[in-house]
């Protein structure tokens, strides 16, 4: 094993055995190199006659550019977008999202957690986890309704083993007894559990109440102190758009911290669904422990594997991506942005919520809970849901996303208001065509 990697797990070891257990075998290898990049910040230090170190080109002094280049990015000064960012992301970022989490979750005020690191998208947040905690046969723990991709991550990629619960239960509530009766189970075969929590969740746009989300941290607690390593992982991707009361208003992530020390939490989240900016890529990972003695080194350590991780997969996330991803959250409008962009969406969401539970709708579709997020999920009680939605498709123009044999999930995210109606009566129609056969007029 190469000394540096060597040093990190040290640092780690020292600090809690237990996440030195957690780390995937790839994990306990990774770290981050010194060669070309320390030699380059050496140099950018001390090189004040010339410095020939990265692989940039200069021109003038200043990094050299097309300028069919330059008129594309606006206010952006080539040097905030065309260099490299490092491979940690740039350090105003990573303390201005840290910054906003902290902000939003006032909890972490008393935790200790570490700076987050940049991914390109919480995509590549949740493959660079699963490559430093992930081994094959590990055992990952999901609901039974989530987003597509985990499967592709974790099975294909990793060869995991998953694990399902049934989400609700029949009354339409969070389903803790399955939640705690299959990691009870499991954790009596496993050493190590790794928990995954999304919420808002894709795709039935549940968020817990603050009950139900003090009973989940109270499960992963006492598997921990029974002796099972825990990692819980917290994709945060939706992150901010709770709609009602009695929701959690803030990532469970928080309130994991320093449960105990065979409960690590790791936030993963990002700019693409919470400041509504997919298309820049930008992810972040932050993890939060158990420390025996001054946390900062442990998490500078697993920083260090991260980004490591990360410089041996993308090298370092788009420059251009954060730079604007900081520029708006240093912004003066930013609260107000987001406020108001919040207030549509909730709002959506309380008339989609009214108009889909409408009586007549009733012995066609049961709506599963939903509070937060950018979906909501139709449970279909006369037709099949793939055959429904190309029926949609094809005779109305309506494109819906068809999950198993009964489940529609609908992004209200994209429906303007007056559109909502328009779409359930659609939706009604369509399965009464389907009954009848009857073509659509
Ligand atoms: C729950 C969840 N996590 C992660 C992602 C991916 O986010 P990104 O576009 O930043 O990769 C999505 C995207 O749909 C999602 O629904």
């Amino acid at each position: 094993m190469n000394p540096l990697a060597k040093q990190l797990n040290q640092i780690i070891e020292q600090g809690n055995p237990h996440i030195v257990e957690m780390l995937s075998e790839m994990g306990e290898k990774f770290f981050f190199p010194k060669g070309i990049l320390d030699q380059s910040a050496e140099a950018k230090e001390k090189a004040y006659k010339l410095n020939a170190t990265i692989g940039v080109a200069l021109e003038a002094g200043q990094i050299m550019y097309l300028n069919s280049t330059r008129d594309a990015l606006g206010t952006m000064s080539p040097e905030e977008s065309l260099t490299y960012a490092p491979s940690f992301g740039i350090q105003t970022l990573r303390k201005a999202w840290r910054d906003l989490m902290l902000k939003k979750n006032p909890t972490l005020k008393t935790r200790t957690f570490s700076m987050p690191v940049v991914t390109s998208g919480i995509t590549h947040a949740i493959s660079t986890f699963a490559d430093l905690w992930v081994d094959p046969e590990d055992v990952v723990v999901f609901p039974d309704m989530i987003w597509g991709n985990y499967d592709l991550i974790f099975s294909i990629r990793k060869c995991a083993v998953i694990h399902k619960y049934p989400m609700f239960t029949e009354d339409c509530r969070f389903n803790l007894a399955a939640f705690a009766r299959t990691l009870e189970d499991l954790a009596k075969v496993n050493t190590k559990l790794i928990v995954f929590l999304n919420f808002p969740n894709n795709p039935t746009g549940y968020t817990l109440s603050e009950s139900e989300g003090e009973a989940v941290v109270e499960i992963l607690t006492r598997l921990a102190r029974q002796g099972t390593n825990i990692i819980a992982v917290f994709d945060d991707a939706y992150f901010g758009l709770f709609y009602e009361a009695d929701t959690l208003k803030e990532s469970l992530f928080s309130r994991i911290c320093q449960q105990h020390p065979r409960l690590m939490g790791v936030k993963l989240d990002g700019a693409s669904k919470e400041i509504f900016a997919w298309g820049l890529r930008i992810g972040f990972i932050t993890y939060g422990c158990t420390v025996e003695g001054d946390p900062s080194e442990v998490y500078q350590a697993l920083e260090k594997k991260t980004a490591g991780c990360i410089r041996s997969s993308i090298s370092n996330a788009s420059h251009m991506g954060q730079s604007i991803v900081l520029r708006s959250i240093e912004s003066r409008e930013f609260d107000d942005e987001i406020r108001r962009k919040f207030t549509i969406l909730k709002s959506r969401a309380e008339y989609v919520k009214q108009v889909s539970r409408d009586p007549k709708y009733q012995d066609k579709w049961d709506v599963y809970p939903f509070n937060s997020g950018y979906f909501m999920c139709l449970r279909l009680k006369t037709v099949h849901a793939e055959t429904l939605r190309q029926h949609l498709l094809d005779h109305y123009g309506v494109g819906l996303i068809s999950m198993g044999d009964k489940d529609l999930r609908i992004a209200f995210s994209c429906l303007e208001k007056d559109q909502i109606p328009i779409l359930f009566e659609i939706i009604f129609k369509g399965i009464q065509d389907l009954a009848s056969s009857a073509r659509p007029c």
